[in-house]
């Protein structure tokens, strides 16, 4: 889609959610658009697929192995998703009654979701509750803090991100490439 018309549907679904433009400005988020070129990078025990950029495919493939050789395993819950999803996301929370301003702190607004560029992926493994905090506990996010940086993936939410999200241990974007 152009880059306008991929706009102009943003600021529709913005403000059918009800987010004040205002709200992502003071934020600072950066905008994405959503990625073309799909391959799938993982299909996971539910037969979902799990899709990302080819370069981002390949950095996860080496990285997943490498992981692997060292007894960690690492799998993707969630990677490329589209502006719609992202809208079904904040609706389901808009529906639980949670105010914007939290919500703005868990999901990202349409548009604005790095899920969106098909490089960010958020990862598990077994036996923790997926996109929860204990991942934090886990010898894979051990492991990742260790050597995702050689196949090109960066952690994009630390502790007291100065783009206001939670504190995401699993969620990882690959940003460049890596030797792996
Ligand atoms: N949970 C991250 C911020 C997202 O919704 O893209
Ligand atoms: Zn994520």
């Amino acid at each position: 889609m152009q880059s306008h018309a991929y706009r102009q549907r943003i600021i529709l679904a913005l403000e059918a959610l009800g987010i004040p433009g205002e709200l992502i400005a003071r934020k600072n988020l950066p905008f994405y658009e959503e990625a073309r070129e799909l391959v799938t990078a993982e299909t996971d025990a539910s037969n979902r697929e799990h899709l990302l950029v080819p370069d981002a495919a390949q950095a996860w493939w080496s990285m997943k192995d490498a992981a692997q050789e060292e007894g960690v395993v690492l799998e993707i819950v969630s990677a490329f998703r589209g502006v719609e999803r992202q809208i079904e996301i904040i609706r389901a929370k808009i529906a639980r009654d949670m105010p914007m301003e939290t919500i703005l702190t868990l999901s990202a607004p349409p548009g604005y979701s790095e899920h969106h560029t098909g490089r960010a992926i958020d990862i598990n493994t077994p036996g923790c509750e997926p996109t929860e905090a204990p991942f934090e506990d886990t010898e894979a996010f051990r492991w990742l803090c260790r050597h995702a940086d050689r196949f090109g993936f960066t952690l994009s939410y630390p502790r007291d991100n100065a783009l206001g999200f939670i504190h995401e241990p699993w969620h990882w974007c690959y940003q460049a490439g890596g030797v792996g």
